[in-house]
Parts: structure tokens; C-alpha cells; sequence
């Protein structure tokens, strides 16, 4: 089956309001709901005080109705009496203050006191409802690193000191690979390697990459420590914790191992035209993630949320193709934030799947409808996909970029998410890899600003069709660049070299006599059969050793330079290529893959997407398209479909092509 449901925070509502919401969950095909996420504080009132008796009842109550339970550790949000009693518990500021309580998420991840406290409450906890049958899937604290990430306290201090002893043996290795003679940062006593914090200028791009790798680590043993706990206790129960997306502060790919099933939480703006595409990558991130397994979607909104600037609500209708769409790419289980919307405190004004209207807001009928739907797609759970593309995205690269200073600010995400949005658009299925992945089962791989690359990627991209974009290859593991032309370890399968950055800086413009008379360079573009497409001001000068020139640049200073490369299948890209332009050198490129994903011709606002042996046919737009299709049966309507399928706009059609 697909689970449905979101949080259940009951904490905050009376005994009759409880009732009611176990009779609306029936009514709205609930089956799933995600418990004592921030229950610390009623769990353990008091300092070694346990009290189980309202969630024992609610979890008697609940598996009464039929409803499964998600059970959270509640070691997200520690209560007050914690931070009072032990203050080392509370993260510090790179400035010295300490935050406490009164929001949320106030622990220092690197805090021993925290992790005892927190392993304390766990052990309790999955000794009193580790067997209950209610319970089918453990979830570990909440979405680790969001809110605080890092702590610039004395204890975290002296672990990242052991952290980097661990990692490099000696000061002088670290020395090395650091290059701390420049600037005379050369260290000769652990003691004084400190956290980057608070320094008069730039810091050394490796110190803060690794500062950000170190936190990643804490946070991951902050998840270790608890789950050690249950699977003592109760090992046959699968532990998860919820990620979010292409989050820049965990490392997922290193964490994944370590997670039974994988959970997302996923919020794009509702009014923006990419959000479809943007909850697709992320679904397929954490497909990928899983090795291909059904993950879970543990939260999205059912309509608006509260925490932009303005908080637009879903269109009619996108809520449930969404959720169409999250099973489509591989989620097992559809959950929303929250079950009911809140009376008072922070996310009062974050839509609920019970919003404040309760049954008189259309909200609501669009999760009763949606619940139904979804267990249509019963037969559609534990199926996998395939596919044949693959981007490359690595969480130590997004740091290192990140971390460097100059010639622009990278943002490696934005390309990624760019050249996803445009396989989405051209109907591709795209797995994310890291480069340590096992990448013989795809057939093409795109490699977006992936700006450090170590040995060894270039002998497993040989032979794919590859397409590798500016950003690429600058520096190794340590932050250093790859000296003798950048891309490094990848020159020879590019057959290419970048041996100059000729990037676009902002200008006034002048009219005086001399002032008037002086040309810069306004704008990059790339010429591509016949055409002008736009590279975001950004131009690299490529030196070819053993490429054809496909496209070349204009503008001025590098009018004519090779900007588009091909060695064999293998593609450079030397600028940022607009939507436009990328779409363009996709078509040229993935059109001719040999044994590649042929082009279909899609019509404007279709997603199509297999899964085993369904087909999702999820309509975007405003106007009803027309598909053709052998002959296979909408799971959501039962009609026999032949021929040709109409889906409406906003809704969609699930085929079993059996
Ligand atoms: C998530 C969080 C939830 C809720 C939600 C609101 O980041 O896990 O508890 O706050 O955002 O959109």
C-alpha cells in the first residue's frame, strides 16, 4: 500500500478534538501518522522523569482505528529544563552568544551532555513502545542540521581538533595539505587550530570546507548515537530520518547507508513554474539515494506554508497531482505537515491537512480526495524505476565551491537543479550519483560545475555519453587546484583544458571623452547551430588538445573562442548555457546517443513517467492533453484506455500497461 497521512501533533489539542481527528483520518484514507516528533518535553516532563501515558493511549487509539505510527524519538527540540540544567547543551554563535529555548532545535550537535540525554530518552522510549503494534518505522530526531548546524562552543572546538587528527595523523600533513605557509598560518601545536570563526579577513577555503564536513559528521553521530539505541532494543524495526532535499549541510550520500528506508521533506513555492520540476529532482535525489529503493515522502504542505515572505497557497488541484507525482518517481508514502493546523505558536498560519475552516475549506476535500486516490495506487508500491541518465552531485564539491574565494560565487546547486529542470522538460528519467557511485548501469551522465574531481572519475565516465559543464574540475580533495590547465583529471577524456576564466563583471557605463570611449564586455553568448543562446556571463577559455569545436563564443575579448567541445561522446560546456540553449545541445547531444533515450514528442505540461509497469501520465498545465497509448487501465478512474488518453489539466492518469 501507499502510506498516507503527515505529523500528528496532539500535544497541543484536548481529548475530544483528538477523537475527531481519529474519525477524520478514516474519512480521509490516513493510514500513517508521524508521532512525538517535538514531544520531549511531554515524554520527559522532568530531568529522568518519563511519562508514556498520553501516547501509549494515543497509540492504543490509533491502531484501534486502524492507523499505523511512525514514532519519532522527540529529540528535535529539547525542552527548557534541558538547556537550564546543562547550558553546554546549547549551540554558540560564532560571536560567543548562546541561543536557548523558546523556539525550537536548541542543542549543540557535538555536545556530549545532548547525546547522553537524548540516548537516555531513546532507550526509554523503545523500551516502552518498541513492540507496540502500532509502530512500523522509527524516525530520529527531525530534519538534522536545519535551524542550527554547527556550534562554536569549547567542547566543539576540541572535537573538531580531534576530528581533523583523525583525518590527517600529523600537524605537518595537515600543514601540507592545507598550504598554511601562505599568508604564515602554519600551525605548530594542534592547540591552535580553531574553528573559522570571527577572522579579521578570508578564511582558508580548506579550513571552512572541512569545518563544514565536520558538522555533517556530528550530526550524522548525533543520528548513530540514537539509532545504536534502537536497534539494540528493537532490531527488527526500520529507522529513518527525515532529509530535505539537496540540503548544503549533510552529506546524504554519506549518511544513506546508515538509514533503513530514506525520508524526504520537500517545499517548493506553489507559484513557481519549476516547482514541478524541482519536487521531481528531488524525488529522484532520494531514489538515488535509496540505490533505486521506494522512499518515503515525510512531509510536504497540504497548501500554504508560513515561513516565506508571502505564503501563496497550492492551486486547486497541484496538491494531488504532486502527491501523484511523488509516487510516480518512487515514494511509498505520501505524508503531509501537519494533520491539523495549529491554534496558536509558530506555524499557526502553515496549512494542515484539518485546516482552521475544517471541512468548510476546499482544502480539506482535496485530501479526502487525494487519500482515495492514493489507495488506488496500492498495486504501484515497491515497484522500481529505471533510469538511463545520470547527474553527478557531491556534497563535499557543493563545500569546496562554496569555500573558494573567487573568480565568482559558485552555486553548483543552481546548475544542477538547472540541468535537471531541463531532462525534465525533455522527458528524461535522471538518477543523481555521486562520484563514488557505481555508474556502469547509465548510459549518459551529466556533470554540472562538479568543481572538485579526484582521480579515477574520467576511467568510469570513458565511453558514456558525458556532458560536463563549466565549474568543472578546478581543484582536488584538498582544495588545491589542478595545476596545468583545470578539469584536471578529466582533460583527456574531454580532450580539453581550461587555461583562463573570462567571466563578465558588473559595469556602469560612461559617456565622458575618455570614459565614453572605454569598451568592456556586457554580456557572454554561445553560438550553437546557427543560433545565440546566453551564457550568464560566464566564459572559460578552453584550449582544445583533441576535441572538435561545436560551438564557439561572441562577444568581446573572446569572439570566436571554442565554447562547446566534443571528443568522441564526451561534451564540454565553457559557460552557463541558458534554458534555451541547454535544451538545444540535449536534443543534439542525447538525440544521437547510440542505445540512448530517444526524444519523444511530448505535449506541452506532461509528465510521463514509468514505474515498473504503470504509467503516470501527470498533466501540468492549464489545458487537457491528448497521449497516445497502447492500451492499459487508469488505476485512478478504471477506465480501459486505447489508443489515445486525454488528462485534464492539474490531474492525471495512472495506466497499468499490464
Ligand atoms: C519542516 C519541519 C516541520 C515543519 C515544516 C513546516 O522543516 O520539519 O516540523 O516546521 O517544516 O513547513
Amino acid at each position: 500500500m501507499i502510506y498516507y497521512g503527515g505529523d500528528y501533533n496532539p500535544e497541543q489539542w484536548d481529548q475530544q478534538t483528538v477523537a475527531e481527528d481519529i474519525a477524520l483520518m478514516q474519512e480521509a484514507g490516513v493510514n500513517l501518522v508521524s508521532v512525538a516528533i517535538f514531544g520531549w518535553s511531554r515524554l520527559e516532563p522532568k530531568d529522568g522523569v518519563y511519562e508514556f501515558g498520553f501516547y501509549r493511549d494515543l497509540l492504543d487509539r490509533l491502531h484501534a482505528a486502524g492507523i499505523d505510527v511512525d514514532l519519532a524519538t522527540g529529540t528535535a527540540s529539547p525542552p527548557p529544563w534541558l538547556g537550564e540544567m546543562y547550558p553546554e547543551t546549547l549551540p554558540v554563535r560564532a560571536d560567543g552568544t548562546a541561543l536557548t529555548w523558546g523556539s525550537r532545535q536548541q542543542y549543540n550537535p557535538a555536545s556530549t551532555k545532548f547525546r547522553e540525554k537524548a540516548a537516555e530518552l531513546v532507550e526509554e522510549l523503545a523500551r516502552e513502545f518498541g513492540s507496540h503494534p502500532a509502530v512500523v518505522m522509527w524516525h530520529v530526531s527531525n530534519e538534522y542540521g536545519c535551524h542550527v548546524s554547527e556550534s562554536f562552543d569549547p567542547e566543539s572546538r576540541e572535537r573538531f581538533r580531534l576530528w581533523l587528527q583523525a583525518r590527517y595523523g600529523t600537524l605537518e600533513q595537515l600543514n601540507e595539505a592545507w598550504g598554511t605557509q601562505f599568508w604564515s598560518q602554519r600551525y605548530t601545536s594542534w592547540s591552535q587550530v580553531e574553528p573559522p570563526a570571527n577572522l579579521p579577513t578570508f578564511h582558508n577555503p580548506i579550513h571552512l570546507a572541512r569545518w563544514r564536513e565536520f558538522w555533517s559528521d556530528q550530526l550524522l553521530e548525533c543520528y548513530l548515537a540514537e539509532k545504536r539505541v534502537l536497534q539494540r532494543v528493537c532490531p527488527d524495526l526500520p529507522v529513518t530520518t527525515n532529509y530535505m532535499g539537496f540540503f548544503p549541510t549533510v552529506d546524504y550520500w554519506k549518511w544513506s547507508p546508515h538509514l533503513d528506508l530514506i525520508s524526504n521533506d520537500f517545499y517548493p513555492e506553489p507559484g513557481d513554474p519549476r516547482a514541478g520540476a524541482q519536487f521531481a529532482a528531488s524525488s529522484d535525489l532520494m531514489r538515488s539515494l535509496g540505490g533505486g529503493r521506494p522512499f518515503w515522502q515525510m512531509e510536504q504542505t497540504p497548501s500554504t506554508v508560513q515561513w516565506r515572505d508571502r505564503n501563496s497557497p497550492k492551486r486547486p488541484g497541484q496538491f494531488r497531482l504532486w502527491s501523484l507525482g511523488l509516487v510516480a518517481r518512487g515514494a511509498d508514502a505520501v505524508l503531509q505537515f501537519q494533520w491539523r493546523q495549529s491554534r496558536s505558536g509558530a506555524e499557526t498560519y502553515h496549512s494542515g491537512m484539518v485546516p482552521h475552516a475544517g471541512k468548510l475549506s476546499p482544502v480539506w476535500e482535496e485530501m479526502v480526495q487525494t487519500g482515495a486516490d492514493l489507495k488506488k495506487l496500492a498495486p504501484v508500491a515497491g515497484h522500481r524505476l529505471r533510469a538511463s541518465v545520470a547527474i553527478l552531485w557531491d556534497w563535499p564539491s557543493l563545500w569546496a565551491a562554496e569555500s573558494a574565494i573567487g573568480p565568482i560565487g559558485w552555486d553548483p546547486l543552481t546548475r544542477v537543479a538547472q540541468w535537471h529542470q531541463s531532462l525534465y522538460d525533455l522527458g528524461f528519467l535522471v538518477d543523481f550519483a555521486s562520484p563514488d557511485s557505481d555508474l556502469s548501469g547509465y548510459e549518459v551522465v551529466v556533470v554540472p560545475s562538479l568543481f572538485q574531481v579526484l582521480p579515477g572519475l574520467a576511467e568510469k565516465l570513458a565511453g558514456k555519453t558525458v556532458i560536463v559543464t563549466a565549474g568543472t574540475g578546478y581543484q582536488n580533495g584538498e582544495a588545491q587546484v589542478h595545476l596545468g590547465g583545470y578539469l584536471g583529471p578529466l582533460r583527456d577524456l574531454l580532450g580539453v583544458r581550461v587555461v583562463d576564466l573570462l567571466p563578465v563583471a558588473p559595469t556602469g557605463l560612461a559617456t565622458g571623452r575618455i570614459t565614453g570611449a572605454v569598451r568592456t564586455r556586457t554580456r557572454v553568448q554561445v553560438r550553437l547551430d546557427g543560433q545565440s543562446y546566453d551564457g550568464d556571463g560566464w566564459a572559460e577559455r578552453i584550449q582544445v588538445d583533441q576535441a572538435e569545436v561545436v560551438a564557439t563564443f561572441e562577444g568581446l575579448d573572446v569572439d570566436g573562442l571554442p565554447a562547446i567541445t566534443r571528443r568522441g561522446s564526451a561534451w564540454y560546456v565553457g559557460s552557463f548555457l541558458d534554458e534555451a540553449g541547454r535544451a538545444a545541445l540535449l536534443e543534439r547531444v542525447l538525440g544521437s546517443a547510440p542505445g540512448g533515450p530517444q526524444l519523444a514528442e511530448l505535449p506541452a505540461g506532461l509528465e510521463v513517467v514509468s514505474r515498473g509497469p504503470f504509467q503516470f501520465l501527470l498533466n501540468h498545465g492549464e489545458d487537457p492533453v491528448q497521449f497516445p497509448v497502447s492500451a492499459g487501465t487508469d488505476l485512478l478512474t478504471g477506465r480501459v484506455a486505447r489508443g489515445q488518453v486525454t488528462v485534464g489539466p492539474r490531474d492525471a492518469v495512472v495506466l497499468d500497461l499490464r
